[in-house]
């Protein structure tokens, strides 16, 4: 035994090979259950679709850039648990596609950020950060107040995500969909987004 572990230690090749072999390995263990996991990959039960206005906001969250500062991933982590809630599940992002997990916090998580504030809060907070926070380094999105949302694409988004996703949109959802959004701003748009954000987790939704 002593004598086979020298003769790996002294060939890079072979030890190279063998770690490749030994991860390789440790990956398929960790991730093909999931895959075929059920309670991982179906959405909570009580998750519901985002609304129009919701799923506009949340294509603008991407635009903007906002998870390139935001996570959305509490990890398994006492710290993380006690700040934010309740750790992340797998079955949330069962509908978020692309998902918005992130992997960088210039800010904080925003996966329980929903009913933490106030809508009034969220829209000052967005046009003005410094207002609320005065030593926050995010920037203003003034604009967002500015823009209206174009009702002409919400229908065709919301059928890829029934089509493609299995999101459980209704042919009413989708006929009322530009009404829905007709006359809000980007700005609605994101907030409506953001307050929704981990309230299935919550019990809330
Ligand atoms: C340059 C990095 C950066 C970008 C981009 C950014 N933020 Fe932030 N955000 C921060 C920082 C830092 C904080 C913490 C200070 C504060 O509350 O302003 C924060 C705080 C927040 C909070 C309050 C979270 C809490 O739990 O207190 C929300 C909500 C938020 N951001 C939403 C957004 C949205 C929506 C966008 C995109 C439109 C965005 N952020 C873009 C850096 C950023």
């Amino acid at each position: 035994m002593q004598l086979n572990h020298e003769i790996i230690e002294k060939n890079t090749g072979l030890l190279v090979i063998l770690i490749v072999v030994a991860i390789s390995f440790a990956t398929l263990v960790e991730i093909v259950p999931l895959i075929y996991t059920k309670e991982v990959n179906q959405p909570l039960p009580n998750m519901k679709p985002w609304t129009a206005l919701e799923l506009e906001g949340r294509d603008i969250y991407i635009r903007e850039g906002c998870h390139v500062c935001h996570t959305q991933m509490v990890r398994p982590l006492r710290a993380e648990v006690e700040r934010y809630g309740p750790y992340s599940r797998a079955a949330e992002s069962a509908w978020d596609h692309p998902f918005l997990w992130g992997s960088k916090r210039t800010g904080p998580d925003l996966a329980r950020v929903g009913g933490r504030y106030s809508d009034d809060w969220q829209r000052e907070h967005l046009i003005n950060p410094q207002s609320l926070v005065p030593e926050s380094v995010m920037p203003s999105f003034a604009w967002l107040a500015k823009n209206d949302v174009n009702p002409g694409e919400v229908q065709a988004k919301m059928r890829l995500f029934r089509d493609h996703f299995g999101v459980p949109y209704s042919d009413a959802d989708i006929a009322g969909a530009p009404d829905a959004v007709q006359g809000k701003t980007e700005l609605d748009a994101v907030v409506a987004y953001l307050q929704q954000l981990g309230t299935a987790m919550k019990g809330q939704r």
